[in-house]
């Protein structure tokens, strides 16, 4: 096959058709701040943001908040309220602020997704106008799939209120809502325009909440980075007791690590079947469905980096010392390693968490490619997950559990 370089005419002596090449790119980009007090009267960063294209028009700018923060911060609609009237001259308010619905259960309604795609279409935004979306993943997640919807894309700046949204769902490129009892089986990549992480809105967070986000700072540091899995091993009691210093660091450093990973990875929209980022996860979105949704998000990835390590230390990518560096280090952390749903079987009579392997597959397409750690801070992709060597893992770990009795639920 020949390709005219001039015209990306296709010569292809096997296939005489006509056929032009069609290539093109477009470069994405968008800011991620590290804030505080985002919207106080003296704060013009988030003006800045609106602006950052000098414009220099009056935006219109749609608000929606998640309600499990409005009630934790009484204040804070006020505030967003009044900061946007004191620079009418640059923006203003389509519409009241939407309170919508904050956790699993909501991102999981599909009515809800319909409403919102209704509701951003009803504040008669423009290409040009903006979404601004406050709250935890889940409510990311939901007005970040309307808002890719309305005229095939509205510019959406996120702000991020929970450790998990700040460091993980809030700073990358999708979005999306569970579907059939299946986690993200609905969504669109669609990159933001600006992410502004406040780390004031984290104050308010519920401790499982708080600890969640951590679970998937491990993730990273496991396979990704051994100076950042020191970092959270030597930190684990002052990240456990709320420390500011050491959350924010944290926090910032797993957002760099997730920015990099989709800047150089060389699949940002993820059109491959790899997902490095995806370790623990396998089980983790099926202990969540199982639980319906009781367990969180954070919570499902710890046990399911728990479940991984041990199978991976079976398999001898890990040490036995390394295994239990990482899975005393989540413990110390105070982040769960197991749960009973670990063991739940099928009338079948095998483990229903396996199930969890099937359902990553099919998402993924193609071949399974699950990540495991190799060492800490490097990882090792495999093609098949041994049955027999996870309930074995599922076995050990649950030892452990009664050994510690560690009730996390
Ligand atoms: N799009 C992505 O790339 C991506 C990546 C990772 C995770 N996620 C998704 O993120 C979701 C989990 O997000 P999460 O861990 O942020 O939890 P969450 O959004 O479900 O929020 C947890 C709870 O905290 C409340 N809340 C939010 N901010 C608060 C605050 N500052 N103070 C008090 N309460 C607050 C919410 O109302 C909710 O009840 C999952 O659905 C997960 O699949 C998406
Ligand atoms: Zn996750």
């Amino acid at each position: 096959m020949k390709v005219d370089l001039q015209t990306k005419r296709v010569f292809d002596e096997a296939f005489p058709q006509e056929c032009y090449n069609q290539v093109f790119s477009v470069p994405f980009e968008y800011p991620v701040y590290f804030t505080r007090n985002l919207f106080a009267p003296e704060n013009e960063l988030f003006a800045a943001v609106v602006d950052r294209l000098g414009e220099g028009r009056r935006h219109r700018l749609k608000v929606f908040v998640d309600s499990g923060l409005v009630q934790a911060m009484p204040g804070l609609l006020d505030k967003i309220l009044s900061y946007v009237a004191d620079r009418s001259d640059q923006m203003m308010l389509a519409g009241t602020i939407e309170i919508v619905p904050g956790g699993e259960k909501a991102k999981s309604d599909t009515s809800l997704a319909t409403h919102l795609v209704e509701a951003v279409a009803e504040s008669r935004l423009c290409r040009q106008s903006y979404v601004l979306v406050v709250g935890g993943g889940s409510v990311l997640d939901l007005v970040g799939l309307a808002s890719s919807l309305v005229h095939r894309g509205v510019r959406l700046i996120r702000v991020p209120s929970t450790v998990l949204a700040q460091n993980d769902a809030g700073v990358g490129v999708k979005n999306g809502i569970d579907v059939r009892g299946i986690k993200n089986f609905a969504g669109t990549f669609a990159p933001p325009f600006a992410v502004l992480n406040d780390y004031d809105l984290l104050r308010t967070l519920p401790k499982k909440y708080w600890l969640g986000g951590i679970a998937e700072a491990f993730k990273v540091g496991i396979i990704k980075d051994d100076k950042f899995f020191d970092f959270l091993r030597s930190h684990a009691k002052k990240l456990r007791g709320r420390d500011e210093k050491a959350i924010e660091w944290v926090v910032k450093r797993c957002a760099l690590l997730h920015l990099d990973h989709i800047r150089t990875g060389g699949d940002p929209f993820e059109l491959g079947s790899a997902r490095p980022l995806d370790f623990g996860h396998w089980s983790a979105h099926k202990l969540e469905v199982l639980s319906d949704y009781q367990i969180g998000h954070g919570q499902a990835v710890s046990i399911g980096i728990a479940l991984d390590t041990y199978y991976a230390c079976l398999k001898g990518f890990l040490s036995l010392s390394d295994r239990d560096l990482i899975i005393d280090a989540l413990e110390e952390t105070g982040l769960p390693l197991w749960h009973d749903l670990l063991a739940m079987k099928t009338h079948k009579g095998t483990f229903a968490i396996l199930q969890g392997i099937h359902e990553f597959q099919k998402h993924l397409g193609g071949r399974l490619r699950v990540t495991l750690p190799k060492g800490i801070g490097d990882k090792v992709e495999v093609h098949d997950m041994d049955p027999v060597v996870i309930e074995e893992a599922i076995d050990r770990l649950h030892a452990r559990a009664i050994l510690h009795h560690v009730d996390f639920f």
